[in-house]
């Protein structure tokens, strides 16, 4: 609820809404979210049918360009995503300058930013200029934020770099950027790339959440596009927002160590001691559309893995007392996105602190967007007021007279 304290000031009066419950901050015409109903449509196109016929890369024009691409807007446009995997060599040796002990999300988040240096011509900060390579900087983006996704996991597990290929699709390229060795190229079962490349798919954009608003605000001051995402990586590092998937998985971990079935934790997190992560959203007052689609997923990726996780079956059976308790019933909280997507890239053998990572390349198309409608705009500059609670005014002590 809005909290009704008010101020005063030049311009009218300030609402506090503390987190933006129930604050627009902008309009937009990318995604639509109905939290009651569990509706999610890119660009007016459910979810559900997208994630049954499309893949990430059409998806990402979708949501950039507000079309379904005709073929050859598609092939264009993948074509310059392909063309763009690889990384400058400066860049490389930026990376080596970090100790081996970084987490890829800073790593990500510095490197996204560092493309500015290397692409000058597309990082002006001139709205007008900026948006005249908005194409090119759009593919190069989706493309190398791949690239350098890899790269910060191997530069962490200590491995040598390996490159794209030309030869492979977009989620095929990243899993043997990740796992090739020398000499031995990692070929992945098909339902895994396409579990990969869905859960790309359903990350893509998801209106006025954390990261995406920290895109809009840092655009809003007219910063360029790598900037932009560059800070919307930082903002989605965080456990309550994209390091959710994680927890999750920390969580069941635990939980199987344990030796609990779930009733314990579900006792606990009631009594306010631990969070059930994965479950909760702030807009979805139901079951998380995403999180249904992936849930349906699930036993197909381990069949193909060959594989059984007692994780799952304690993540069905958390699920299940959840759903049947009142306390989760009555706040309304549900499977979000998190709940399985980290069931799955454990699966596939992502290490769990690149599960953050995963969903920055998800949620990429979603930030080039929205920075887009940004500089496209006529809006001014984001800046939030407060309700300040500090103390009244008072004089400076010297330091000798300081008690
Ligand atoms: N487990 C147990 N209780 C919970 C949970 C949870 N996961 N989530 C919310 N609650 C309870 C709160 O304790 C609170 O109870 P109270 O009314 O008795 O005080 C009530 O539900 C409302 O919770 P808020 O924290 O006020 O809800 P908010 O909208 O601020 O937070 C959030 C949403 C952050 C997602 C929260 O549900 C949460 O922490 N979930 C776990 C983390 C998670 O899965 N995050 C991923 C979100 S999706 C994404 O970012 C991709």
């Amino acid at each position: 609820a809005i909290d009704t304290r008010t101020l005063r000031s030049k311009s009218g009066y300030i609402t506090y809404d503390e987190g933006y419950g129930n604050t627009g901050s902008c309009e937009s015409s990318i995604t639509f979210i109905n939290g009651e109903k569990g509706i999610l449509r890119y660009r007016g196109y459910p979810i559900e049918q997208l994630a049954e016929s499309s893949t990430f890369i059409e998806a990402a024009y979708l949501i950039i360009y507000g079309e379904l691409p005709q073929r050859r807007q598609m092939t264009e446009f993948s074509g310059r995503v392909l063309r763009n995997a690889r990384i400058d060599v400066g860049m490389h040796r930026i990376f080596e300058g970090f100790p081996h002990s970084s987490h890829p999300m800073a790593m990500l988040s510095a490197m996204l930013n560092s493309l500015g240096c290397y692409y000058p011509e597309m990082a002006t900060n001139n709205r007008e200029r900026d948006l005249e390579c908005f194409d090119e900087a759009a593919s190069l983006l989706l493309s190398k934020v791949r690239t350098l996704a890899a790269m910060s996991y191997r530069m962490k597990s200590g491995l040598p770099f390996v490159y794209p290929k030309h030869s492979m699709g977009y989620c095929q390229n990243f899993l043997h950027m990740l796992f090739s060795e020398p000499y031995h190229d990692y070929v992945p079962h098909d339902d895994v790339v396409k579990a990969l490349d869905l859960i790309l798919l359903l990350h893509a954009d998801h209106e006025q959440n954390c990261s995406t608003s920290t895109v809009r605000m840092v655009a809003s001051g007219g910063a360029n596009l790598f900037a932009s995402v560059s800070a919307g990586v930082c903002a989605l590092w965080g456990p309550l927002h994209g390091g959710a998937n994680m927890a999750v998985v920390s969580m069941l971990q635990k939980i199987h160590e344990s030796g609990d079935d779930g009733s314990r934790f579900i006792e606990a997190a009631k009594r306010g001691e631990a969070r059930l992560m994965g479950f909760g959203h702030r807009v979805y007052k139901n079951y998380d559309p995403r999180a249904r689609i992936l849930g349906e997923i699930c036993e197909k990726v381990f069949a193909a893995l060959n594989k059984k996780n007692p994780l799952l079956d304690i993540a069905r059976r958390l699920e299940e007392k959840a759903l049947n308790d009142s306390y989760f019933v009555d706040r309304k909280l549900y499977p979000n996105v998190d709940f399985y997507s980290g069931i799955i890239l454990e699966a596939i053998g992502i290490p769990l602190d690149m599960f953050t990572v995963i969903f920055s390349i998800g949620r990429m198309p979603g930030w080039i967007a929205n920075w887009k409608e940004i500089a496209e705009g006529t809006g001014r500059i984001h800046r939030p007021r407060q309700i300040y609670i500090g103390k009244n005014k008072r004089d400076y002590i010297m330091m000798k007279d300081r008690a």
